[in-house]
């Protein structure tokens, strides 16, 4: 090997996304790629990264994000890199930017596009953009069941047709070809609500033939949630593919510790079939604002609001006192709006980030004028707060959470893991001062700690600053 190098880390404490113990060893890249890990004490490189007393991890890949427009909107993608993500996971919870052209889509469409967004056609089209416009980080994406009912569907309150079904699942399979890893369901919303499990069933049916993933906002995460698991793990068995439950959590006070039920169900499920779930870190969740959060949720606070943007970053209850009206009938005319809800527990928080079946994601919601901090903060708060600091688990399992776990779920081969050949997406970082510095009150800020990120091989972050290269490439499924 030579022992001339593009790049080198010295002296770096390696936790390479496997969950094995950590090792000091110099780093070097060449390209794209690591070429190798170890004492490298002759070699040179042209950017040499003294290490010493730093962790460095395989890029963070955020398993659970709604960055389909941001990837091209800000492709600097801020937000994602700051934190160390190198690879985000795209059209979660039944919504995808493709394949679907509309004005003026329904929420929770919204979420994630403003007026003019939804213009692709086909996923291809998509695929073809995101190739042509290179973000900072890389992109794998999953197309949205959401998105092709508001496609093809012409009311949206009652299960699709054969027909419709059909018309769907042909789409799957366009999107899939394209270079989709996955389908994404979000019965929780009310476009998709009337969705049985058989026609998610025959909307799913091409994933197995592509190796692809069946990925759920569950239709419930409160009173019902153990009647939503197990209509998810049917669609799985059915389909015959793995299934990964979004942003499992717990809401509503009568639900708090149920999270010892669900973990059992899923534990007794994982020796049968492939699941796993996704978890942010904290007690609040976000997305669009409805009426029936109300009664599940401590406290609302208002993300965007577009018929009252002034009304951003506050609270409901006291809007609605302003307003000298019911908290409903605020919701009415904050609407179309998105919010905050505090209606989780903490230690529920905590038991399903300890998991082996759970992976680090984000669920941020880049477009919201007022984001929920999960957006900046997700991935140094689980190394920070709850790693080291709460020591709820190693660091090296925090890691392998964030990376070898989700890239071996969604099927990315050569990323996840540090180890030659491997492609250089690279994250280091101080464990010592790692942390999330994005609040409630100040969400858009990056967090302390993050040093320097690579994605393949090149620098999209030095010594906490972005550099602007946009080397990120759409990702497809290994099978
Ligand atoms: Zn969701
Ligand atoms: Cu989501």
């Amino acid at each position: 090997m030579s022992s001339r190098h593009d790049l080198l880390f010295r002296h770096a404490t390696v936790i390479d996304g496997t969950c094995a113990p950590r090792f000091v060893a110099d780093i070097a890249v060449d390209g794209d790629r690591i070429s190798a890990i170890g004492r490298l004490d002759g070699a040179r490189a042209e950017v040499e990264i003294d290490a010493t007393g730093k962790v460095a991890a395989p890029g963070f890949i955020d398993c659970h994000t709604h960055d389909d427009r941001l990837l091209t909107s800000a492709p600097a993608m801020t937000p994602k890199v700051s934190q160390g993500v190198t690879t985000v996971i795209t059209g979660n919870c039944g919504i995808s930017l493709a394949p679907l052209v509309a004005a003026d889509p329904p929420s929770p469409l919204d979420l994630i596009g403003a007026e003019g967004a939804y213009r692709f056609p086909s996923f291809a089209a998509f695929i073809e953009d995101l190739v042509a416009h290179p973000a900072a980080t890389n992109a794998a994406c999953l197309v949205g069941h959401t998105t092709l009912r508001v496609g093809v569907m012409d009311r949206l309150d009652r299960a699709a047709t054969p027909a419709e079904a059909r018309r769907m699942a042909q789409m799957t399979e366009e999107a899939l070809r394209a270079g989709a890893i996955g389908l994404s369901t979000g019965t929780y919303y009310p476009p998709a609500a009337a969705a049985t499990a058989a026609e998610i069933i025959e909307v799913a049916r091409p994933l197995k033939a592509h190796g692809a993933r069946y990925v759920t906002h569950m239709r419930n995460e409160d009173d019902r949630i153990i009647d939503a698991m197990l209509e998810t793990f049917r669609i799985g068995r059915e389909v015959g593919v793995p299934v990964i439950i979004s942003h499992h959590k717990l809401v509503g006070v009568r639900n708090y510790g149920r999270s010892e039920e669900t973990l059992r169900l899923l534990d007794q499920t994982a020796r049968e079939q492939e699941v796993c779930v996704d978890c942010y870190p904290y007690i609040a969740s976000s997305t669009m604002l409805r009426a029936d959060r109300i009664p599940l949720s401590d406290r609302i606070v208002i993300a965007w609001s577009k018929p009252l943007p002034q009304t951003t970053g506050r609270d409901l209850a006291d809007i609605a006192r302003e307003m000298g009206v019911t908290q409903e009938e605020a919701v009415a005319r904050l609407r179309p709006a998105g919010a905050i809800y505090f209606s989780m527990n903490e230690a529920d928080v905590q038991r399903i980030l300890r998991s082996p079946h759970t992976m680090v994601g984000s669920d941020g919601l880049p477009h919201d004028i007022k984001p929920h901090p999960r957006l900046w903060g997700t991935f140094p708060r689980v190394l920070g707060h709850y790693s080291r600091d709460l020591g709820l688990f190693s660091l090296e399992t925090a890691v392998h959470k964030m990376t070898g776990l989700p890239a071996a779920r969604f099927g990315l081969a050569e990323r996840g893991v540090l180890k030659a050949g491997a492609y250089a997406d690279i994250t280091v970082f101080d464990p010592a001062t790692v942390a999330e510095r994005a609040s409630f009150d100040s969400p858009a800020t990056p967090a302390a700690g993050i040093d320097s990120v690579l994605v393949n091989g090149t620098p999209v972050w030095l010594r906490g600053e972005a550099t602007g290269a946009r080397p990120g490439r759409v990702l497809r499924h290994a099978g």
